[in-house]
């Protein structure tokens, strides 16, 4: 049975601060084989890593991530509120996360809000900059985003991320009418005989966002592509025992 790729939910969330350089580490360091981040842009146009609209939750700050400049998002600590250990994190730029992960890791980056579209040329520019086409996967709940995208650049590969029961999950991706790369659902969403026709149509499935061991046990035994997770050791460990 081929394995699912071990996807390092904002890094190791469950053990290091979401979405900061040292919760990419220690995916690393757990054996992840991709990481899935989320990606804002700043007032001054930078593309940043990070989950909500503002910092308020995930540092020790408040602002509104688009009104702020990148210079501004830096003095926020990224690190403290999760735990001591990790006081001094910055909120990384998607450049920093491109210089740090190595190229045979692939990164899946999710677009969290469009900007009126200024953000799909800027993620395009900064993948071409980097060579980072090729193994990053761009998802997004908006996906007439990854449709601009896709006419942007039309190798982009492009995940549908949904929390819906779509019916044919097949057609979802098909619809869209240009090629869809993967398709991520909530877990809750899918099951085995739906991730098995996918894939037999060429379409990777990557449910979201699965921690507990049984449920993750679940998603080997459906035969996804790829599982995200905010324990990416756990799922380790748990395929090396398969
Ligand atoms: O990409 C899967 C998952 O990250 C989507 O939800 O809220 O964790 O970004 P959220
Ligand atoms: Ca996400």
């Amino acid at each position: 049975m081929n394995q699912p790729l071990v996807i390092a939910h904002r890094g190791a969330k469950g053990e290091a601060p979401e979405n900061t350089l040292a919760a990419f580490r220690l995916g690393l360091e757990q054996g992840c084989d991709a990481i899935e981040l989320d990606i804002h842009l700043s007032q001054d146009g930078e593309i940043i890593v990070i989950h909500d609209f503002t910092i308020d939750r995930t540092t020790d700050r408040k602002g509104v991530v688009h009104e702020m400049t990148l210079a501004e998002l830096k003095q926020a600590d990224a690190g403290r509120w999760f735990d001591t250990r990790f006081e001094g994190e910055r909120i990384p730029t998607l450049e920093e996360v491109f210089d740090l992960v190595p190229p045979d890791i692939m990164i899946n980056v999710e677009i969290k809000d469009s900007y009126d579209r200024k953000l799909e040329p800027a993620l395009v520019e900064l993948m071409k900059k980097k060579d980072r086409v090729h193994n990053v996967v761009v998802s997004s709940f908006d996906h007439k985003s990854l449709m601009f995208l896709k006419l942007l650049l039309p190798e982009t590969k492009i995940g549908l991320l949904y929390d819906f029961n779509p019916g044919s999950h097949v057609n979802l991706a098909t619809g869209l009418g240009v090629p869809v790369y993967s398709l991520h659902p909530n877990f809750k969403r899918i099951n085995r005989e739906e991730i098995r026709e996918a894939k037999s149509k060429g379409i990777e499935v990557y449910p979201y966002t699965i921690n507990d061991e049984k449920r993750l046990r679940k998603a080997i035994a459906y035969g996804a592509s790829g599982i995200i997770t905010d324990y990416p050791g756990r799922l380790r460990d748990i395929l090396a025992d398969q």
